[in-house]
């Protein structure tokens, strides 16, 4: 099942004493919403004593932690996070901005900050957070999204359902679409309008392409890639067409060492939660140079000297190949073309010829014997 969700961070401001504590973290706003994908930014201010005694206060280390680890763990530091956020500090205030914003984020987020003051270390605490999450449900006809939020949690939500940013009349926590009608729902939570979370929607159709995008040679690295726009994001399969077989369930399709018999057409399908498309063909051609062709004489065996002769040679290779036929011994080519005929086959005429079939990518030639035995009427005249 896959989960798609939308975050409310609900920062809690810290308990401020009556006297002003001389140490303190205040969040500010108190209460943040925000969707996943999104980018929010938590604040504080904070306060330390300037001095104590003679000893000017300096502060150290500052940072942002959500695990409840028995030492805090900077988020600079979490790989979950560290690409994903920034610090704004100054000698007051601290800003935390988190973009692209994932279910997982949902934490209570703290700011600690530490002093060159024996003891002089501060957490902001508690520091809270979380959740509007749309989920979707796919059934074998229909597909349930669901919105959910703990953005208020006295009292249970009202919902505002959006297709195409047209208003749907349902304000239940979920509803239920039909995966063919190629809406985009969208959802917020009632006075929270402006919080509205990306659109749902089935998978685009996809576009394919193959890299290298020119002559594909034997044995090279090629990729097929298959992209459609979806959310939540569409899982890919490709399939040759000839052979229904699914020969890849990554959006790309790599073919390390790319043989001849990978020659066809290949096509991808996109799907997700809210439906399926499947892309055009895309055509893979892999070329190489002729294989040793095979030839033949016919008739076969002895020939009669004055027959009608034929040499056929044949070569598999991509693109196709042309043929020349030689006479050992001789430079010049006898014929070109599959097929050399020979009419009226003379004594002389006997011997090995040898068929060469040339593509772009290169050649090969094979040899075939040609015996021919004089004719009767002039018999004596051929072996002289
Ligand atoms: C696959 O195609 C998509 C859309 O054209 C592109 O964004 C993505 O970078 C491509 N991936 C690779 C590995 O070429
Ligand atoms: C389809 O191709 C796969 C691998 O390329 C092969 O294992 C399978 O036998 C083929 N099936 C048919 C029906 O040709
Ligand atoms: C060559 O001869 C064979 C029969 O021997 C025939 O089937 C084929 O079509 C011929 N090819 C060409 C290009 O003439
Ligand atoms: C055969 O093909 C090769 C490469 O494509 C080309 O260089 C050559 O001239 C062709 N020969 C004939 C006889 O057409
Ligand atoms: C025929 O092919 C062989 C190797 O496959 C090559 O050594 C020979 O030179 C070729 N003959 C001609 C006449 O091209």
């Amino acid at each position: 099942m896959f989960l798609f969700l939308i975050n409310i961070f609900d920062v809690f401001c810290v308990a401020v004493g009556k006297d002003e504590p001389a140490w303190s973290v205040k969040y500010d706003p108190s209460q943040i919403c925000a969707f996943i994908g999104s980018t929010v930014t938590i604040k504080c201010s904070y306060k330390y004593p300037s001095k104590r005694g003679k000893k000017e206060t300096e502060v150290k280390t500052r940072f942002w932690f959500t695990k409840n680890n028995r030492v805090p763990v900077d988020l600079k530091k979490d790989s979950d996070y560290k690409d994903r956020i920034t610090y704004d500090v100054t000698k007051s205030s601290s800003f935390l901005t988190i973009k692209d914003l994932k279910q997982r984020d949902s934490a209570e987020y703290k700011f600690r900050f530490i002093t060159n003051q024996p003891d002089g270390e501060f957490t902001g605490s508690p520091g809270v957070t979380l959740t509007v999450l749309v989920q979707v449900r796919r059934s074998e006809t229909q597909t349930e999204l669901k919105c959910e939020s703990s953005c208020d949690q006295i009292k249970p939500p009202s919902y505002v359902w959006f297709n195409k940013e047209k208003k749907m009349k349902q304000q239940t926590s979920s509803i239920v679409v039909s995966v063919r009608d190629g809406g985009r729902y969208s959802c917020s939570v009632k006075g929270h309008d402006d919080l509205r979370s990306p659109s749902v929607y089935a998978p685009r159709p996809p576009s394919v392409s193959v890299t290298p995008s020119g002559e594909i040679m034997e044995g090279s690295l090629v990729t097929l890639n298959c992209s459609s726009d979806a959310n939540p994001a569409a899982k890919y399969t490709w399939r040759k067409k000839n052979n229904q077989s699914v020969v890849s369930k990554d959006q790309q399709f790599i073919l390390s060492s790319i043989l001849s018999s990978d020659s066809g057409q290949y096509y991808c399908t996109a799907q997700n939660q809210l439906g399926e498309k499947t892309s055009g063909l895309v055509s893979v051609q892999v070329t190489y140079a002729p294989r040793p062709p095979s030839v033949s004489v016919t008739p076969s065996g002895e020939i009669m000297e004055g027959s009608l002769v034929t040499l056929s040679c044949s070569s598999d290779a991509n693109p196709a190949a042309n043929y020349s036929w030689y006479k050992e011994g001789e430079e010049a080519p006898k014929a070109s073309g599959q097929n050399f005929t020979i009419t009226n086959i003379l004594f002389k005429q006997r011997g090995n010829y040898y068929c060469e079939a040339q593509n772009s990518r290169g050649r090969c030639n094979s040899t075939v014997t040609v015996n021919v035995v004089a004719g009767k009427s002039d018999r004596g005249h051929s072996y002289n």
